[in-house]
């Protein structure tokens, strides 16, 4: 099969010389599955050398995968037809002692009578593409489970957001966050869509994909910190200040729950100390605490055992110094070990509830310099008081 060099054409050693530096393996292998011919490539790829092969049958050269090669040139001599795609995985004498992948394809050559003499064959060690495959894959599933998670939390955020709108004054505020949360997380999913085509296209960049993935970590971050922004510009909403009588306030206010509290079994009564000096507040954020106050009330005796119960919204005022208010209900109570948690945001007990009404209590109360805390009474039901002073410390 080897011409000599004296023998040789130009054209012939060109030929020879293409064959031995292909960068895919060769070689040509006869109806006994005997090396007739093998590149350099093949060489490497079965880890032995030139001499190792001619005259050896496959069986001897490669024991490990014989028994998958084998049948595929049997065949090719048997039918005529090509094998194309054909895949091997196992080991060869190649150093590294590791299971690799081979692509190999299989032509028949005739001899002129039509038989078929020999097998050629080429062989592609396709290890690290199966292996790239598998990382994309997972960085693909990985990618997935991330704007998965992250749709779940814009969801949940929005749930919230609207809680917070019902709960508080503060839609429009709220509405401008929910809009600028909205580009980082945008930006997550465009660029994971794009990770997404990337690999789908073959053969990706491993290192653009890389970059994809720091912008998605980094707009994660961003939308931390607008989370974070909203918390601040929550407690930091001070609001307008004016003259207000509290005792008019919950009058006032008491109508807009009745139809509430009378669903429930609760009667409200208020009692109030007589010439109730008037505070510098935010009579909507006022209202909102008493609200808060008296669904959470209302609730807890929706949820006791006895039928029905009593809320009393009790106004108090200390030396012309503060004034105070009450609500205690004969509820359920806070159980004792919940009792310290009650003000803090998305703590909640109820199966509806996202834990805001307290801790938007806290922040306004701490915005007008008040302080508010909470009491459960004995033999049941819990007391919950907040004192504002007459002149607020951090009015705008
Ligand atoms: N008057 C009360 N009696 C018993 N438990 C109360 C009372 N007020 C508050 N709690 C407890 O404190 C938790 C937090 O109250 P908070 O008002 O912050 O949230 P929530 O009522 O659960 O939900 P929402 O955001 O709808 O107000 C409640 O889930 C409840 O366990
Ligand atoms: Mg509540």
């Amino acid at each position: 099969m080897r011409p000599s060099v004296n023998e040789a054409s130009s054209e012939e050693l060109e030929l020879v010389h293409l064959y031995e530096q292909a960068p895919i393996g060769l070689c040509v292998t006869d109806r006994q599955h005997r090396y007739v011919r093998i590149n350099r490539r093949l060489c490497e790829i079965n880890g032995k050398s030139r001499e190792e092969h001619i005259g050896h049958t496959i069986h001897e050269v490669l024991p490990d995968i014989a028994n998958q090669i084998v049948p595929m040139f049997q065949r090719v001599i048997d039918s005529g037809e090509p094998v194309r795609g054909h895949e091997v995985r196992g080991e060869t004498a190649a150093p590294g002692g590791e299971a690799r992948v081979f692509l190999g394809d299989h032509y028949p050559l005739r001899s002129e009578g039509g038989r078929v003499l020999y097998v050629h064959t080429m062989v592609q060690d396709i290890t690290a593409q199966r292996r790239a495959e598998a990382f994309l894959k997972e960085t693909n599933e990985e990618l997935e489970a991330r704007v998965t998670q992250r749709t779940a939390e814009l969801e949940s955020l929005s749930a919230q957001f609207v809680h917070i709108a019902r709960r508080t004054a503060m839609g429009e505020l709220v509405g401008s966050i929910a809009h600028e949360l909205n580009q980082p997380l945008s930006a997550i999913l465009a660029n994971a869509e794009a990770a997404l085509r990337f690999m789908e296209a073959g053969n990706p960049d491993m290192q653009e994909i890389r970059e994809i993935l720091q912008d998605i970590v980094k707009d994660d971050t961003r939308a931390g910190q607008i989370i974070r922004r909203l918390r601040t510009l929550l407690q930091k909403q001070a609001g307008s200040r004016e003259r207000v009588q509290l005792d008019e306030l919950v009058d006032q206010f008491l109508p807009l729950i009745r139809s509430e509290a009378l669903g429930a079994r609760a009667r409200i009564t208020l009692e109030s100390a007589p010439n109730l000096p008037p505070v510098e507040a935010d009579p909507v954020q006022l209202q909102q605490v008493i609200m808060n106050l008296l669904t959470n009330a209302i609730d807890a005796v929706r949820s006791s055992t006895s039928d029905g119960g009593d809320i009393r919204v009790v106004l108090s005022s200390i030396r012309e110094k503060s004034v105070t208010v009450t609500v205690r209900d004969d509820g359920r109570g806070i159980p004792a070990e919940s009792i310290g948690q009650v003000f803090t945001a998305f703590f909640t007990t109820k199966p509806h509830g996202l834990g805001i009404g307290l801790s938007v209590c806290k922040t306004i109360v701490e915005a007008h310099g008040g302080t508010i805390s909470v009491e459960n009474l004995v033999p049941r039901g819990c007391s919950i008081s907040f004192v504002l002073p007459l002149k607020s410390a951090t009015a705008p």
